[in-house]
């Protein structure tokens, strides 16, 4: 006789803000020997266009986080109205200055803007977004690059919390450049973490809930609120939501609030794992840039 999968008791909360935290505090302490042994000290530089909120946000608290970890920072602001060749012009300077080890261009930029020439103008030893053609080219054949921030954060959850991922399905709804392509791709290769078996579902998927509920890990990457529900699940299942979509909340100061693309009341109960929003893949995208910082600074990836 065979019995239905049974949920399990309690699940485990993974905290992004505390592995943060702490991968952090491992990059400050490498700043240091940095320092004592007289070698340059990292900089990232972070180039703005416009006034979006959530953009504003992210790239504040980037500048944050290189100066709690000792890194130099530079911001640089311009108006939506800048032109593409002057955006270009921007990267170029940095790209030539020896001072800069790693920049990113915040996304998304204005529409009379191409994102793809942008990117593909950085050069590809300073790209800490690991958005370049060579960055990406790189990660699939297996060869050292600079790793796409989201996705290699939630690699590290899986690593730093001893998720066995060996063998096991891996479903992820979104298939973006920025995190779902890309973590489908790492958490397929032969690596541990990795080696899943991996689906990617997107918008053209047919009946998306039967196969994510074959999902032993379950990456909902797509960007629409609360869209992962109870039914989609497969219990015991390690749930990462990397959405982050900004909701209207009168309860709260700013008058909004960060929701994730999983139903986290419902969902959690049926998960053996489980991240939050927001405190679960968020801030370890930032931590994963300051480690990529650090690579650049160093030349491990590409030596100079
Ligand atoms: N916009 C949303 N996520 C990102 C990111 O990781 N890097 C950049 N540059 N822009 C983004």
């Amino acid at each position: 006789m065979t019995t239905a999968p049974e949920a399990p008791a309690t699940y485990r909360l993974i905290d992004g803000k505390q592995t943060a935290e702490d991968i952090k505090h491992e990059i400050a302490i490498e700043v240091e020997k940095l320092r004592a042994d007289g070698r340059k000290i990292p900089h990232l530089a972070a180039i703005l266009v416009g006034h979006d909120g959530g953009s504003e946000t992210y790239v504040r608290n980037k500048v944050l986080a290189c100066q709690a970890v000792g890194f130099g920072s530079t911001l640089l602001r311009y108006e939506d109205d800048i032109t593409e060749a002057d955006l270009l012009a921007k990267v170029a300077e940095l790209n030539h200055d020896p001072e800069i080890d790693g920049f990113i261009v915040q996304l998304p930029l204005p529409a009379h803007i191409s994102s793809q020439k942008v990117i593909e103008a950085i050069r590809p030893e300073k790209d800490v977004d690991g958005f370049h053609p060579m960055n990406i080219g790189r990660m699939v054949a297996g060869l050292p690059s600079l790793l796409p921030a989201t996705p290699s954060g939630i690699v590290e959850l899986l690593r730093r919390y001893h998720i066995s991922t060996d063998g096991k399905h891996c479903v992820v709804i979104g298939r973006s450049n920025i995190v779902g392509t890309p973590v489908s791709i790492l958490l397929a290769k032969n690596l541990e973490p990795g080696n899943c078996t991996v689906t990617l579902c997107h918008s053209r998927t047919q009946d998306l809930a039967s196969i994510t509920r074959t999902g032993d890990i379950l990456v909902a990457a797509l960007g629409r609120p609360g869209f992962v529900t109870a039914d989609m699940v497969k219990p015991g299942a390690v749930v990462i939501d990397v959405g982050t979509t900004r909701v209207a909340d009168d309860t709260k100061k700013a008058g909004w609030a960060l929701r994730g693309d999983v139903k986290f009341d419902e969902v959690a109960p049926l998960a053996s794992c489980i991240t939050p929003v927001p405190g679960g893949v968020g801030p370890m995208t930032i931590a994963m840039l300051l480690q990529n910082t650090l690579r650049a600074a160093t030349g491990e990836v590409y030596p100079r």
